[in-house]
C-alpha cells in the first residue's frame, strides 16, 4: 500500500515536473540575466546539455533510489536537507555543479589543499549520505550515475520532503577530476561581506539581484552556528568591537541564546525558545519562537531581516541596498508562495551552473576520489 501510494505520488510528481519544466524553461529564457551563457566559467556545450530523465534507459530507477534514501534520511533527521542545500550551493558556486567539493584525498589532514578544506567549507555536512546513495547506485548500475547528479536530485527531493517547492531538474552532469581549494577560499561569499561584494560574486555567476535575494532564502531552514554569530557580537571584522548594525536588545538575546544551556537556563520564554542548542540558531526560532519547529519554506527569513534581526552580517546587508531591501520586503509580504516560486526557479538555474556534460569529466565510482586514484 505504502509503495503504491509512493509510486502514484511519484508519477504525479513527474507529470507536474514536465509541465513546470515547460513553463520554467520558457520563463528563464526570457529573463535577461538568467541564461546559462552568462556564467563566466561556462562549460555547457550547446549540443551537450542536460536533459530530462537522463538515466531513463541506463539506470531507470536512479531517481527513485535517491528519493527513497532521502525519504528515510529526512524521517530520521530533517537537518540533512539544510546540510545538503548548503553543500550544493558551495559546490555549484565554485566551477559549477561538478561534485568537486566531494573529492577528498587528504587522509584527514585539514591543511591539505582540497576544496573540502577551504575555510568556507569547513562546516559543510552531508557527505556521508551522498556516499551512501552512491554506493547503492553503484550496485544497481555501476559507473552510470554521477555524484553531481546525486547532489542535485537528493537536495531537490529533500526540499520537497520538508515542505519546500518542487523544481524541475535536468540530469546528465558529470564529475570533476579536480578540486578547487583557492577558488573556494576566494569566491564563496563570506558571512562578513557587504552587499556589493556579495552581489558581485552572484552576478559573476549570472544571478540577478532578485535571484541572489531569493537564494539567500535558503537560510529559512537549518542553523547558523554560534561561532559566526558571536564573532559578530564581539569582534566584528577583527575590530574588537560589535557590529553596530545589530540592535542592542537583539545582541543581548543572541549572546544569551548562544551561551545558554537550553535545558537549565532561567531565561525569559522568548529567549529560551530561541535556543535549540548552544551550537546554532535558526531563523524560524527568531520570528516564531513559540513554535518548536517549522518546515521553513515560508518568509520568516525575510521577516527577520525587515525587523533588523539577521543572524549573519551578510544576511542583514540585504537591507542595506535599496533594490535588495525592496525585494526582501516583497518576499516578506505574502504567505510564502512568491518565495517558493522564485526559489524553485533560482534553484533550477543554480543546478545548471557550469556543469560538465558529454565527454567532459567522468562518472566517479566513489564520490570522494577521482577514478584515477
Ligand atoms: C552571502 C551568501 C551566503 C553566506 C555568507 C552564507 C553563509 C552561511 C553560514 C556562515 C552558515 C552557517 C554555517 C554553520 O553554522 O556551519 C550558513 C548556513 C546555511 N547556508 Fe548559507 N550563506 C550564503 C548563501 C547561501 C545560499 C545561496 C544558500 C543556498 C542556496 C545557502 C544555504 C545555507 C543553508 C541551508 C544553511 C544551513 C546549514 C545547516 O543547517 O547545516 N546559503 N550559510
Amino acid at each position: 500500500m505504502a509503495v503504491s501510494v509512493y509510486y502514484d505520488w511519484h508519477a504525479l510528481l513527474r507529470l507536474s515536473f514536465l509541465l513546470s519544466l515547460a513553463f520554467s524553461v520558457g520563463a528563464l529564457n526570457h529573463h535577461p540575466s538568467s541564461s546559462a551563457l552568462d556564467f563566466s566559467h561556462q562549460r555547457l556545450e550547446l549540443d551537450e546539455q542536460l536533459v530530462y530523465d537522463f538515466y531513463r534507459s541506463t539506470c531507470p530507477d536512479a531517481e527513485t533510489i535517491v528519493y527513497q534514501f532521502m525519504r528515510e534520511a529526512v524521517a530520521n533527521d530533517s537537518k540533512i536537507v539544510a546540510q545538503l542545500l548548503r553543500l550544493m550551493f558551495h559546490d555549484c558556486f565554485i566551477q559549477g555543479c561538478d561534485a568537486s567539493l566531494l573529492l577528498d584525498d587528504s587522509n584527514g589532514n585539514l591543511n591539505h589543499p582540497i576544496e573540502r578544506n577551504a575555510i568556507p567549507n569547513r562546516t559543510i555536512k552531508g557527505f556521508e549520505l551522498i556516499d551512501q546513495i552512491k554506493e547503492a547506485l553503484e550496485k544497481e548500475c555501476p559507473n552510470v550515475v554521477s555524484c553531481s547528479d546525486i547532489i542535485s536530485v537528493a537536495t531537490r527531493d529533500g526540499i520537497i520532503l520538508t515542505g519546500g517547492p518542487f523544481f524541475p531538474l535536468l540530469t546528465g552532469r558529470r564529475d570533476s577530476q579536480e578540486s578547487y581549494f583557492n577558488e573556494a577560499n576566494q569566491q564563496i561569499p563570506r558571512p562578513d561581506s557587504n552587499i556589493s561584494e556579495t552581489l558581485r560574486l552572484f552576478s559573476k555567476r549570472g544571478f540577478s539581484e532578485k535571484e541572489a535575494v531569493t537564494l539567500f532564502g535558503a537560510h529559512n531552514i537549518g542553523k547558523i552556528g554560534c561561532e559566526f554569530i558571536l564573532q559578530r557580537l564581539s569582534n566584528f571584522k577583527g575590530t574588537g568591537k560589535p557590529d553596530p548594525s545589530v540592535p542592542p536588545d537583539f545582541a543581548v538575546e543572541l549572546k544569551r541564546s548562544c551561551n545558554a544551556n537550553a535545558s537549565s537556563s532561567p531565561l525569559p520564554s522568548r529567549v529560551r525558545n530561541l535556543v535549540e542548542s548552544a551550537a546554532g540558531l535558526s531563523y524560524f526560532q527568531i520570528v516564531a519562537p513559540s513554535s518548536p519547529s517549522g518546515s521553513g519554506f515560508d518568509m520568516h527569513y525575510y521577516k527577520s531581516l525587515v525587523m533588523g534581526r539577521g543572524l549573519l552580517y551578510s544576511d542583514q546587508q540585504l537591507m542595506a541596498d535599496p533594490m535588495t531591501a525592496w525585494l526582501v520586503t516583497v518576499l516578506a509580504s505574502d504567505d510564502g508562495s512568491t518565495f517558493k516560486w522564485e526559489f524553485a526557479k533560482a534553484m533550477l538555474k543554480m543546478s545548471n551552473l557550469g556543469v560538465l556534460t558529454g565527454s567532459q569529466g567522468e562518472i566517479r565510482s566513489r564520490c570522494s576520489f577521482p577514478n584515477s586514484h
